[in-house]
């Protein structure tokens, strides 16, 4: 989607009202897209990413540790704790190492949700992600500020009497306070049973503190979401009445990196992994 400035309408998941995409304004699939790489972006998204990296020049190396963070719960999860069932909010544009390539790759009969807001997203989504034979994959074009909707949509293709690993992966920093980000966050966990893991990583407040704080006014300025980086203690928070597995909330290329070069990466995103018990 890379050259000329358009607006492009498409239908949504659900068969509801078609949505516009709005091109002049940065949005943060699309400026994700670019930092990776990637060429579902327009010129807005790139002005801004280019503002961010201009703040905080590590910001290139911190998604793409982000997207490793990612492949490597995932893995984990379907390798390591037996978890079946995937409910990935805020997918982004798919990009390498997309959650059900993981988790089918370990697992071929795992069940894969991916819920996002953007109308790129979806229509990226439509067209490139593809299950297993044995698994299930289903898109959801729903809002992480309406959990209980986005529950109900999703039970079409997962089971919720049985684990599921609810992904929030690089998306909690676009829920602003006055949306209760750990409210959301306890009702997602409250529809799913004991056994099931939730899987965080988050824009951090106060690592590079300056520089953070510099790239979230300059991209606050350009985009259309606002971003609230966070804290250490306030991550953790997220995690309240669940079991936090080792090494606890950490630098996201600090866990379970599989190589040295992986833990030296650098990131200003904190991430982990815990256990409903
Ligand atoms: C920074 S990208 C992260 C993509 C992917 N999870 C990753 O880590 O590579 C954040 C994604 O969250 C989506 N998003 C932001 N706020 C959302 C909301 N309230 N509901 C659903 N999706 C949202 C954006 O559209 C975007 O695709």
């Amino acid at each position: 989607m890379s050259g000329t400035e358009q607006t492009a309408a498409q239908g949504n998941a659900d068969g509801g009202a078609r949505r516009v995409i709005d091109t002049s304004v940065a949005h943060s699939a699309r400026v994700h897209d670019y930092w990776l790489g990637g060429k579902d972006n327009f010129a807005a998204d790139r002005a801004a990413g280019d503002a961010v990296i201009q703040a905080y020049p590590g910001i290139v190396a911190s998604v793409r540790a982000n997207r490793a963070f990612l492949a490597r719960v995932v893995r984990f999860l379907a390798a390591e704790a037996g978890i079946q069932q995937f409910l990935d909010i805020g997918t982004g544009i798919p990009a390498s190492n997309n959650t059900h390539e993981v988790a089918q790759s370990v697992a071929p009969g795992c069940r894969v949700v991916y819920v996002d807001y953007d109308p790129v997203v979806l229509l990226h989504a439509q067209a490139l992600l593809t299950s297993s034979a044995q698994g299930a994959l289903d898109y959801i074009d729903a809002d992480l500020r309406d959990p209980r909707r986005l529950l109900a949509q999703a039970a079409r293709t997962l089971d919720f009497s049985r684990p599921v690993a609810v992904m929030l992966i690089a998306i909690m920093h676009l829920i602003g306070d006055q949306d209760d980000p750990g409210g959301i966050i306890k009702q997602l966990l409250a529809a799913v049973p004991a056994g099931s893991y939730l899987a965080l990583s988050q824009v951090a407040s106060d690592i590079e503190a300056e520089q953070m704080a510099e790239a979230a006014r300059r991209y606050n300025r350009l985009a259309r979401e606002t971003q609230r980086h966070r804290s250490h203690a306030e991550v953790t928070r997220f995690f309240d009445g669940l079991e936090l597995l080792d090494p606890g909330v950490v630098p996201v290329p600090r866990w379970r990196p599989a190589s040295k070069i992986e833990a030296d990466a650098h990131s200003a995103m904190w991430g982990g992994v815990a256990l409903k018990r």
